[in-house]
């Protein structure tokens, strides 16, 4: 039974064991100023038979930050604590990517290391609120519009918390191009009003990606070691997207080239049924020509059966592995899923994020 998923499978210059991905989950156990954890390492490590792991998001920079507690890969601290994850995960045989995620206007200013509103492609607050721990949920900060010749740096900072992924054990990063945050923010028109080379025509507001990609491939010396996360339609975090069906093969074409790892599609089985307009797996199949990894809503068999059709290569799990550390396994033997509690997603300490058991403990107890 669903003997696809646990194939190995080449991604980039990687050999993955099975084609079952631990998708992106922000756990915001993290320091104030953005360390992991100790407890970090054992969670990842217990999740080390997903043939690939992609971490929390983590930003690239302080300014990149926008929720309490999220993980850095700006500063030497950072690394050191990061490089303990890499390590006890390829100790067990594993595969880890990071997420490099800048929230953009996805941001309060009371969860932010740095001074000044967030920065965003235009000054457009995002609709919905969002957790601080000072003050409980509060409306996203008011952002200020990136000017021209500052995005040159941000796109640096890309390319240097790439150099430092690198440096910190991990086997490559991925770019988190979907959600909402900031790389999408630059793709949408909703709330990217631009009028110069980033903005207005589908070619200019997927600039912002594509130079991104580039100065990653760039800080890791290769485009295979750099994956991009894309969300076509998603309307998470107050994104209208007016054109996703030319936008989204536009991006596809301008960066098959490249030779990336993966491309990490996401789709959103919460949407009301009249925005599943399209399914931006299928699009995204027919435009990209490398690896696809298909994220949302899969159990077992819907996974070995879109493995199977030929319509992804690797197919992600997030929340199953939350309360899973054993997902694979537990797919292999048809044993039970552990339902996870979301009231400890976001937490701080070990509850609902180190203390899920395996299910052979949970057999022999
Ligand atoms: C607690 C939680 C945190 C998440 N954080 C991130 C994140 O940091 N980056 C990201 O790209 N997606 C994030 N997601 C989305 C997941 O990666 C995934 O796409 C989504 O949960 C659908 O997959 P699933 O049905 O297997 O849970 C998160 C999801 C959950 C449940």
């Amino acid at each position: 039974m669903s003997e696809k998923l646990f194939e190995p499978i080449m991604s980039g210059q990687l050999e993955l064991k099975n084609r079952i991905v631990m998708a992106p989950m922000t756990r915001s156990r993290a320091s104030a100023t953005g360390v992991p954890s100790d407890l970090a390492v054992t969670y990842y490590a217990q999740r080390a038979d997903a043939g690939l792991i992609v971490t929390e998001g983590t930003q690239p920079s302080a300014n990149g930050q926008g929720y309490p507690r999220t993980p850095g890969m700006h500063s030497p601290e950072q690394i050191a604590a990061w490089r303990k994850v890499t390590e006890a995960v390829h100790a067990k045989g594993g595969r880890i990517f990071l997420q490099l995620m800048h929230t953009g206007r996805i941001a309060h200013r009371l969860n932010r290391t740095v001074d000044g509103p967030p920065v965003a492609p235009s000054a457009i607050r995002a609709a919905g609120t969002m957790w601080t721990d000072a003050l409980g949920l509060q409306d996203h900060s008011m952002p200020r519009a990136l000017a021209e010749e500052e995005i040159p740096s941000v796109i640096d900072e890309y390319r240097q918390a790439t150099i430092n992924a690198l440096v910190a054990g991990f086997d490559g990063v991925e770019l988190h191009g979907a959600n909402g945050y900031l790389p999408m923010q630059f793709l949408a028109s909703s709330s990217n009003r631009r009028t110069d080379r980033y903005g207005g025509p589908i070619q200019n507001r997927a600039r912002f990606i594509i130079e991104t990609l580039e100065a990653m491939a760039d800080g890791a010396g290769s485009a295979s070691r750099i994956g991009l996360r894309v969300s076509p339609g998603n309307t998470f975090n107050d994104i209208q997207e007016s054109d996703p069906l030319d936008l989204y093969p536009y991006l596809a074409k301008a960066i098959n080239h490249f030779g990336l790892a993966y491309l990490h599609v996401q789709r959103s089985e919460k949407l009301p049924q009249q925005e599943k307009s399209f399914d931006p797996i299928a699009l995204m199949r027919s435009h990209f020509e490398g690896r696809i990894i298909a994220t949302g809503g899969f159990d077992r068999d819907s996974a070995h059966a879109l493995l199977s059709r030929g319509e992804a290569d690797m197919v992600g799990f997030a929340s199953l592995f939350i309360a899973n550390p054993d997902l694979v396994r537990r797919f292999r033997t048809g044993a039970p899923l552990a339902q996870a509690d979301p009231a400890t997603f976001y937490t701080p300490g070990p509850k609902g994020y180190t203390d899920y058991p395996d299910h052979t403990s949970v057999e022999a107890a």
